[in-house]
């Protein structure tokens, strides 16, 4: 098996997928995309698009203007057409998928260089586009139980979630979120893109648009459910809609070497698990335990932990079934910030959340040995990776 490294990811700035509000809604979701595998090209000179295997692109709906976008943004453009891209989708983990695939291919031969993707634009392609549910299915499911918010409702009470912690875990994302903000920590991975303000005015989009500088707990205690009737789950304990694109260059170790490439981190290995579909949220913990199995990893052995927060209470029940510990801040966990404050562009965030973790380990973390990422995914798709810092 060949060794695999990630040499460099960038992403666009996540904002909100508001069609008056959102920085990018003037943007077309390949001119997003687009725009970040020119930002990874420019910054890799040594990295020639030609030379690309392929691309895998993570995207949850494909439909739309995020129909094979991978591919699509890909030729718009102006990169080469022998090229081959393969737009991939597991829901949520999409991008995290778009990751295993490329440096499985890579593992066995297949190819040297590969860009991964993920993109997403909950603007342009609402989560409700395009569903034509299978009837068999409700005769297993409930269909109004197979829907994200439905799902987190259930987590908190089966698991029986207490709100005040579900209203912390929002808190400290959006705090450390903030923090990491102002002390410019994203800079490294956000590619500026054009996008436009409240008033219409363009401007260079280089934050994150969610993220809630105002959050107090005592705002969130009068919140309520859209989701059920008299339920626990509110806005700030889900990751809002959002819209953004991220890409890294994966490529076999030897060939890095060869070309003379700076790198850090290898990609240790991957692991996928299936869960209950009304519980959607709670995939992780077979995914993880089953990837520690697999590297004969303990959860200690982790340094540095990304766990996209698609809703708080499964976040909660995760990191607690897990025994990374019970109750917010957890150290070592989304150390700036999850998707609660960052927002979750659907089947970008498993991508997202391995370049940020690179980040983090690099910059905040320097002597880590081992990062995990990890997220749930719609219909029980659930996926985890870890990857090793080297240099
Ligand atoms: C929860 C959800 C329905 C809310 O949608 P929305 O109503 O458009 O969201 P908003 O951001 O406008 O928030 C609603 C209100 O809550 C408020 N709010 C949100 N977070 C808040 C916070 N942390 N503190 C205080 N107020 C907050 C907003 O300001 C807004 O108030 P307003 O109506 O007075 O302006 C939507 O974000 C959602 O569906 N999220 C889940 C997405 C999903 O399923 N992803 C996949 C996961 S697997």
């Amino acid at each position: 098996m060949r060794e695999v490294v990630i040499i460099d990811g960038v992403r666009s700035a996540n904002t909100r997928a508001h069609k008056t509000k959102g920085w990018f809604r003037n943007k077309r979701a390949d001119e997003i995309m687009t725009a970040v595998y020119d930002g990874l090209f420019a910054r890799n000179p040594k990295v020639k698009p030609e030379d690309v295997e392929a691309v895998f692109c993570g995207t949850a709906k494909q439909v739309g203007q995020t129909l094979d976008i991978g591919r699509l943004a890909w030729l718009a453009g102006g990169y080469p057409e022998q090229v081959a891209a393969n737009t991939i989708c597991q829901q949520c983990p999409s991008g995290m998928s778009a990751l295993e695939h490329a440096a499985r291919a890579i593992m066995v031969g297949d190819g040297d260089t590969y860009i991964v993707a993920g993109c997403e634009d909950m603007l342009a392609v609402p989560m409700s586009m395009g569903i034509d549910f299978a009837p068999r299915l409700a005769v297993r499911y409930a269909p109004g139980a197979l829907t994200m918010g439905a799902t987190a409702e259930k987590v908190a009470e089966v698991y029986n979630v207490d709100p005040h912690d579900m209203r912390l875990m929002a808190l400290y994302s959006n705090q450390r979120a903030a923090a990491a903000r102002d002390a410019g920590k994203f800079d490294n991975e956000i590619i500026p893109i054009e996008g436009h303000d409240d008033e219409g005015n363009p401007f260079m989009v280089k934050t994150d648009q969610w993220i809630r500088d105002d959050i107090s707990m005592e705002a969130m205690e009068k919140m309520t459910s859209p989701f059920k009737e008299n339920g626990v789950i509110t806005a700030a304990m889900s990751s809002p809609l959002t819209t953004g694109a991220c890409a890294m260059i994966v490529m076999a170790r030897d060939k890095a070497d060869e070309l003379g490439l700076d790198y850090s981190f290898k990609y240790v290995r991957g692991a996928m698990a299936g869960n209950d579909p009304t519980m959607m949220g709670i995939g992780p913990i077979p995914a993880v335990r089953k990837l520690l199995d697999r590297t004969g990893l303990t959860i200690d052995d982790i340094d540095v932990i990304e766990l996209n927060e698609a809703f708080s209470s499964q976040a909660l029940v995760v990191l607690r079934e897990l025994g990374i510990g019970q109750n917010p801040p957890f150290e070592k966990v989304n150390m700036w910030g999850g998707a609660l404050a960052l927002g979750h562009p659907l089947g970008e965030s498993g991508a997202r959340i391995i370049i940020t973790l690179m980040n983090i380990m690099k910059t905040e973390k320097p002597d880590s040995k081992y990062g995990l990422a990890t997220l749930c995914g719609g219909f029980g798709n659930a996926n985890a990776v870890i990857i090793e810092k080297i240099k």
